[in-house]
C-alpha cells in the first residue's frame, strides 16, 4: 500500500508521510492471513539459512502484539504450522522491542544450557488493528515476520551484550486499550474503536528520540567499542527521525545505518529482524563485523543486543 493509496482513505498526502516518517509504502496481510502464517513463511526461510530441520528446534519464541488470538499462543500456532514437535513455545509482548526481548531471553537459556537452538520470529499484522480513518496512526503501520535462529557458538562472535528496559507508567502513550479483561470485546468496545491503536504520536516519539540516543551511547560505552567500531546500526523502524538522531548521537554516517522503513512502515517486532536479513542477505554483513540492533515501543519497552557476527 503506496501513500497515494493512503491519500484516498484519509487527509494526508505522500509530501506529509514523506517527509514526516520516511515511509513511501507499508505491506497490507491478506484478509485471510494470520501473525502465524507470516511467522512461519519467515521461521521457514531461517531454518533454511541456518540448515536446520522444525525437529532441531527446542524453543520457539514468537514476539507480537497482533497475534491469531487470545489464546493459544501464536508460538504454538506456529509450532502447529511448522511441525516442531520437539519444540516448547511460548509468545513474547513487548511490542516493538520484541525480537530484542526474545534475543536476550533466548541468550538466557542457551547460556543455561537448557535450551540448544532457539526459533526467535517476530510477526505482526498490525493492519488489523489499525483505524483506517485515524490519519495520526494508519499511515505509520505495516505488517510483516522476520525470524532467527539461536544456538551456541565456540570462538568470539555471537550475542556480546543485551540490554533490556521498560517504563509501565508510560504505557498509555502507545496501546490497545480495547479487547482484553480490562475492556472485553463487546458492542460498546467496538462503536467506541477501543479495539485499534492508539498512539499520542509527538510524545512517544520525543521520549524514543531521547531513550534510543542514550540506550545506543550507553551500550557502546558499557562494552568498550567505540561508534568508529561499529560496522551497521540496525534500529527499529518506526519513524527516520528517530533513527537519523540516534546516528548523529554516535556520529555514524548513514551508510551505516539500515534503513527500510521507506518500502515497510512501522512492523512493530518484525522491524529489526526483517531488517537483519536484510542486512545479511544483502552482504552489508560480514565475519567479525560488530552490529547494534536497538528498538523502542509500547509498554514503554526499549532494548539493544550487541552482536559480533
Ligand atoms: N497527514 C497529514 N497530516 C497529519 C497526519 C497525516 N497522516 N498525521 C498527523 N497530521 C497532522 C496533525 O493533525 C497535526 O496537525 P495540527 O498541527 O493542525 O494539529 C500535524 O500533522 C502535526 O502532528 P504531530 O503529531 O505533531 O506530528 P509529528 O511531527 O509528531 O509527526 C508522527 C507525527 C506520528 C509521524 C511522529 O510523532 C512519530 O513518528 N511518532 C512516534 C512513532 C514512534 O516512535 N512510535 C514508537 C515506536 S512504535
Amino acid at each position: 500500500m503506496t501513500n497515494r493509496d493512503l491519500e484516498t482513505l484519509v487527509d494526508t498526502s505522500d509530501e506529509w508521510i514523506t517527509e514526516r516518517t520516511g515511509i513511501k509504502e507499508r505491506r497490507i496481510a491478506a484478509p485471510n492471513e494470520a501473525a502465524s502464517d507470516l511467522a512461519c513463511e519467515a521461521s521457514q526461510k531461517a531454518l533454511s539459512a541456518a540448515g536446520l530441520k522444525p525437529k532441531h528446534i527446542d524453543l520457539i519464541i514468537a514476539a507480537t502484539v497482533t497475534g491469531d488470538m487470545p489464546f493459544p499462543s501464536t508460538a504454538c500456532t506456529l509450532q502447529a504450522l511448522l511441525g516442531a514437535k520437539n519444540a516448547a513455545a511460548f509468545d513474547l509482548n513487548a511490542a516493538c522491542s520484541g525480537f530484542l526481548y526474545g534475543l536476550s531471553v533466548a541468550e538466557c537459556f542457551i547460556k543455561a544450557g537448557s535450551k540448544k537452538r532457539i526459533l526467535v520470529v517476530g510477526s505482526e499484522v498490525l493492519s488489523k488493528f489499525v483505524d483506517w480513518e485515524d490519519r495520526g496512526t494508519c499511515v505509520l503501520f505495516g505488517d510483516g515476520a522476520g525470524a532467527a535462529v539461536v544456538e551456541a557458538t565456540e570462538g568470539e562472535s555471537g550475542i556480546i551484550s543485551t540490554e533490556m528496559h521498560s517504563d509501565g507508567t508510560l504505557g498509555g502513550l502507545l496501546c490497545i486499550p480495547g479487547g482484553g479483561s480490562r475492556i472485553p470485546p463487546s458492542k460498546d468496545s467496538v462503536r467506541d474503536g477501543s479495539h485499534f491503536i492508539k498512539m499520542k504520536g509527538n510524545e512517544t516519539f520525543k521520549i524514543a528520540v531521547r531513550t534510543l540516543e542514550r540506550l545506543v551511547v550507553d551500550t557502546l560505552k558499557k562494552n568498550k567499542i567505540k561508534p568508529s567500531e561499529l560496522a551497521l546500526l540496525i534500529p527499529h523502524q518506526a519513524n527516520l527521525r528517530i533513527i537519523q538522531a540516534a546516528a548523529e548521537r554516535l556520529r555514524l554516517p548513514m551508510e551505516k545505518v539500515l534503513v527500510n522503513i521507506d518500502r515497510y512502515g512501522n512492523t512493530s517486532a518484525a522491524s529489526v529482524p526483517i531488517a537483519l536479513d536484510e542486512a545479511v542477505r544483502s552482504g552489508r554483513v560480514r565475519e567479525g563485523d560488530y552490529i547494534l540492533l536497538e528498538a523502542f515501543g509500547g509498554g514503554l519497552t526499549w532494548a539493544a543486543v550487541l552482536l559480533k557476527w
